[in-house]
């Protein structure tokens, strides 16, 4: 198989990613934007030994799912790998997805109990994270990094996105424009504006714009304050945030508050939420009640536990869960996020509530033996690469009633489940489609401690 060469294949399957995978004499090949059962003409774009890759060139029979994408980017930009499917069969991928992952991690069949999809899935994200730099032609541009790369994809409207974010990123821009606010040129390492950031509280309608710079000096600096103020009043607090590193992490360390206090609020199931810059928060409102709500109940706390809440940014399950608990520990490694989660449990009247900053994996062993603090009942919610060994451990060791193991990434999920059987059985999986159009998906799943049963 040579790269240009084009074959006609039938797609086989869709991988975890959503690209779809046909072979050719045992070779295998993936193709984006295609779906199980679909007979295509596609054309060799990259030869491996292993694997090749390819492209679309005609869709000669069409699966019963495809749908028109509503989205002009979406094939450059693969933030939504699914979009070209109809929305149950996503879902029933993305199940299918986790059961194959699980089953492979455990060695034995799997079953998800509960399906959390979103009614409306469009336009959940709160969180909006657009790149702004130069185009082939030396032209300021705003918008999405296009696949693997960071060539940036004009993007004013984006399907998943909060509307009023776009609309105040657009005005941003425009601004910068006019203004003379350079745009990052990212291979000179020049220019000012390299992101704008733009957090929207789903309940309380408060907007935070964080405005990341390679140079803490901004042309006319007061006037865009005065401008975007004056014309959104949704805007709470507006954030210069210094990163002239040269990397692919988004937020600098250091901010600098240019309007309001360097927070805004947002409100899940009822409990009130500080949320600053640097700080976790889940981007889509909607599905992460669903998720708290299936977690909680997952817990099935009577009010005299004692509840760990590990990885647990700014407290929110833990805070979400505390009227049924005695106590509440909470660990996080960014320090921001524990001073919010602090502030958090302040707000909703908490008082049976600790959290410490530091890694789960140094920081619960110590509670646990300096402090001799043990919990009846544990959630934890790492990040995809999933718990540290050191973690699992320990929480062997804390022999909880119960885990509750919210997680989003279903490969780190199994590897952890694994090490957790020892002493634990798992219950009961809920997958919440927390990410609609992309291939993700977020799982949750409670463990009872083998001993009680
Ligand atoms: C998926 S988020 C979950 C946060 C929170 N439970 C929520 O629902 O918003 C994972 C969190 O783990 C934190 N984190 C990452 N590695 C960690 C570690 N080794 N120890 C403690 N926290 C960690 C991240 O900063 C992030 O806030």
């Amino acid at each position: 198989m040579k790269k240009n060469e084009e074959f006609i294949v039938e797609i086989l399957d869709n991988g975890f990613g959503g690209e779809g995978i046909a072979k050719i004499d045992g070779q295998v090949i993936f193709v984006p934007g295609v779906i199980k059962g679909e007979k295509v003409k596609i054309k060799i774009l990259k030869v491996t030994s292993q694997i090749c890759y390819a492209k679309i060139v005609d869709i000669l029979e069409k699966s019963e799912h495809r749908t028109l994408s509503q989205c002009d980017t979406y094939i450059k930009c693969g933030g939504c790998a699914l979009r070209h499917m109809d929305y149950e069969y996503t879902i029933q991928m993305k199940k299918e997805s986790v059961q194959n992952t699980l089953k492979k991690a455990l060695g034995r069949p799997i079953f998800v109990d509960e399906v959390l999809s979103m009614e409306n899935p469009f336009y959940y994200r709160n969180k909006l994270q657009y790149p702004v730099g130069i185009n082939g032609a030396g032209e300021p541009v705003m918008g999405v990094f296009a696949e693997r790369s960071h060539r940036i994809i004009p993007t004013s409207e984006c399907k998943i996105q909060n509307g009023l974010a776009q609309k105040i990123a657009n005005s941003i821009f425009q601004f910068a424009k006019e203004n003379g606010i350079s745009a990052y040129n990212e291979e000179k390492q020049m220019g000012i504006l390299r992101h704008i950031v733009i957090r929207v509280g789903q309940k309380t309608n408060e907007v935070m714009v964080t405005l990341v710079v390679n140079d803490w000096k901004i042309p006319k600096e007061n006037v865009l304050i005065d401008f975007l103020t004056t014309q959104y009043t949704e805007i709470k607090t507006i954030v210069k945030n210094l990163n002239h590193q040269n990397t692919n992490v988004i937020l600098g360390k250091k901010n600098e508050i240019l309007f309001g206090n360097g927070y805004v609020t947002d409100i899940l199931l009822g409990k009130q939420f500080k949320i600053s810059n640097l700080s976790f928060y889940q981007v889509n409102p909607i599905q992460t009640e669903k998720l708290y709500a299936k977690a909680i109940e997952y817990a099935n706390l009577t009010g005299n536990e004692t509840i760990f809440d590990l990885y647990c940014g700014i407290g929110t399950i833990g805070i979400c869960a505390s009227d049924k608990a005695k106590k509440l520990i909470g660990i996080e490694t960014i320090p921001e996020a524990i001073s919010d989660a602090k502030e958090n449990a302040k707000i909703n009247h908490m008082e049976n509530a600790e959290f410490f900053v530091g890694d789960v994996e140094i920081a619960l062993p110590k509670l646990i033996k300096m402090q001799k603090i043990n919990a009846d009942v544990v959630f934890v919610d790492p990040p995809r690469k999933g718990c540290d060994k050191t973690a699992l451990d320990t929480l062997l060791e804390v022999e909880a009633k119960r885990i509750v193991y919210v997680s989003c990434n279903p490969a780190t999920l199994g590897r952890d489940l694994k090490i957790l059987e020892r002493k634990y059985e798992i219950k009961k999986l809920a997958i919440c489609d927390m990410f609609p159009w992309t291939s993700h998906v977020e799982c949750c799943s409670v463990l009872q401690r083998k001993q009680d049963m």
